[in-house]
């Protein structure tokens, strides 16, 4: 075990794409943590989709040994962060266990939004930050100007930044001996008697079963020692503790300070909460550590398997997978359109869209998913508050007093030629601009108010292709607001498919109910009679389409030939068919969920 003075905890905060994960790789090079043979790029992001994508989604941590220029050999324990502010809540409970935080810049950006919104967060946890301004081998890097960015937006002293890339490696070195010598030793409690420590990540071993990512605060874990959650009161016994060199490697003890995995007998992923203080049973602590901010799911939608059948196949894919997502929540639900599906919960869009796209990929699951929807708060006129989050459990309007809306505080930076339009897009979401500060000669920081249910579905694509993919936006939770928010429905030949159903702003009803229409009437193919398509407030048909009637004859253009091609066709229509969700009398294929996902968001 390392004595506590040689051991340096911290993690890396930087904007998308402003080389965190290239500088883990190259940290874990130069330490020879990882030898060059066995090196593939990004080593820390081990999900396919990770890879794919290039985003970092999970936190990775990993431990380092390092002989600084004084001699000595320093444990350096590394918390990879996730770059997208769906993940914030990821990066603060990495946070939770470090004492520093590598801020790193793009030289050739500058300072960006979410560089911004994990500052404040690197900065209320008391870290110490370490400004490091990355890619200066980049021939348009503008070192001394994000230099300045970063003492004005941020109020850190930039004076003893470092300039490094991460790609060539040069500065490197320096940004060692700057994280032994800056970042502090972890602080233990000399007066604790018993052992302490943070779980700030687990995941599900099919084999181990769960595995508990820990940070110990005070005293140590060894094998065979029973063990207490504090929170869950779950018991077990340790078969195992280990770092990760990135690949777990057992240890014979985890002491003070240090970074690691313990393995129990526990089966159930339910039973180890994040945030959770870890205790020996035998002597007890006292007080758990102070958590962190607690997981809050802030968008949901149904989620629905095109086929019945594959309900139970779906039910086990989702438990397998939020094994490993412990910030992915759902529960059984019921559609009167779609059947048997789930209510699921996620941190946003992005994590929405990425853990369908693992069902699709991992699961060979077809699913629908209805549209997002943030968690509304209802008074009733009784006094009674109710937290809706799906439309369908909205309770009659004769009994509501007032409904208010969650509203997230933005930041966005975008540069002087683009402010115009954006403010624009900002007051159509219905929100407030609070100030705008300059960054430089060239670009200003925009913060503003926005109800979170404005941003869900195309907030960041418009907001990217307005300003030709330079703006950049992060926010965090603001709290609650009134707002006239109704429920729109939608009618399939009379019958309400509550799938289509959505909370909205009054003042958008009508614009929306237009466009799911339009979308369904291009989505639904005829049928032998006529389809009325209803959008519906209050019971008022505020908008209406109708698709006419007609027969689609697949066969018509086969004069004779083989009886066998004719089947062909039919049974190629057949298999159509079943990809189809049937209400009532009307067919509605997958795609016309996906138009009225889109409609009426522009
Ligand atoms: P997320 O994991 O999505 O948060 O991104 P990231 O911040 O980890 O960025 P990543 O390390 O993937 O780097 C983004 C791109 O910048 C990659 O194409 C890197 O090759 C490139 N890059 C990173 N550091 C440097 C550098 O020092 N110089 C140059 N020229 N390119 C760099």
């Amino acid at each position: 075990m390392m004595p506590l003075d040689r051991i340096r905890n911290f993690c890396i905060i930087a904007h998308i794409d402003h080389g965190k994960s290239t500088l883990a790789d190259r940290l874990l090079l130069k330490t020879r943590t990882v030898e060059e043979r066995q090196f593939r790029d990004q080593i820390l992001d081990d999900m396919d989709i990770e890879r794919e994508r290039g985003i970092t989604i999970k936190c990775h941590p990993v431990t380092m040994h390092y002989t600084a220029r004084d001699g000595i050999t320093y444990e350096l324990n590394l918390i990879d962060t996730p770059g997208h502010v769906d993940f914030t809540y990821e990066v603060s409970r990495s946070m939770a266990a470090c004492e520093g935080a590598l801020l790193v810049v793009d030289a050739a950006q500058g300072v960006e939004a979410q560089t911004v919104a994990n500052t404040h967060l690197a900065m209320d946890r008391g870290l110490e930050i370490i400004p490091v301004i990355n890619k200066i081998d980049l021939p348009n890097a503008d070192v001394e100007g994000t230099a300045r960015q970063i003492e004005e937006i941020l109020a850190i002293d930039a004076s003893e930044a470092l300039r490094i890339s991460a790609k060539t490696g040069e500065g490197v070195g320096e940004l060692l001996e700057a994280i032994v010598a800056r970042i502090p030793p972890p602080k233990t409690n000399p007066t604790a008697r018993s052992t302490r420590a943070l779980v700030f990540d687990s995941v599900y071993d099919e084999f181990r079963g769960v595995v508990t990512y820990v940070r110990i605060v005070d005293g140590m874990l060894r094998p065979s020692e029973r063990i207490r959650m504090m929170g869950t009161g779950t018991e077990t016994e340790v078969k195992e503790v280990g770092i990760f060199t990135p690949k777990p490697k057992p240890a014979d003890a985890l002491g003070a300070g240090e970074v690691g995995y313990v393995v129990g007998t526990i089966r159930k992923p339910s039973e180890v909460r994040v945030g959770d203080t870890v205790t020996l049973t035998k002597s007890p602590a006292t007080e758990p550590l102070p958590g962190f901010r607690p997981l809050r799911p802030m968008v949901f939608c149904g989620f629905y398997p095109v086929s019945a059948e594959d309900y139970e196949r779906f039910r086990q894919s989702l438990e397998k997978l939020s094994l490993n997502d412990s910030s992915f929540t759902y529960h059984p639900e019921s559609s009167a359109a779609l059947g048997f599906g789930f209510r699921c919960g996620f941190l946003g869009l992005l994590h929405l869209e990425i853990t369908q796209e693992r069902l699709r990929r991992e699961f060979d699951l077809d699913i629908l998913s209805t549209h997002p929807a943030v968690i509304y708060r209802v008074l009733l006129r009784n006094g009674e508050v109710l937290d809706v989050d799906n439309p369908v459990r909205m309770p009659d309007p004769t009994r509501i007093d007032h409904i208010e809306e969650p509203i997230i505080r933005a930041f966005i930076i975008c540069k002087n030629e683009h402010i115009g339009d954006i403010m624009k897009l900002i007051m159509d979401r219905r929100g407030e601009v609070q100030k705008t500060e300059s960054l430089d000669t060239t670009r200003v920081m925009l913060t503003c108010f926005l109800p979170l249910n404005e941003i869900l579905v195309d907030f960041h694509d418009t907001l990217k292709s307005i300003s030709s993919g330079y703006a950049s936006m992060d926010y965090e939770p603001a709290g609650y607001q009134s707002s006239d928010i109704v429920k729109l429905d939608v009618l399939l030949n009379g019958e309400p498919v509550d799938a289509f159903s959505c909370l909205i702003h009054r003042s958008k009803a009508h614009a929306k109910g237009r466009e799911i229409c339009k979308a369904l009437k291009e989505a639904i193919p005829p049928h032998l009679f006529p389809i009325p398509i209803q959008a519906v407030l209050n019971r008022t048909v505020i908008a209406r389409e109708t698709i006419r009637a007609l027969r689609k004859d697949v066969t018509a253009k086969l004069y004779g030939g083989d009886v066998t091609r004719k089947r062909k066709l039919l049974e190629k229509q057949k298999e159509g068919k079943k990809r189809m969700k049937q209400f009532g009398t009307v067919s509605v294929p997958h795609k016309a969920f996906v138009a009225v996902l889109k409609a009426g968001q522009s």
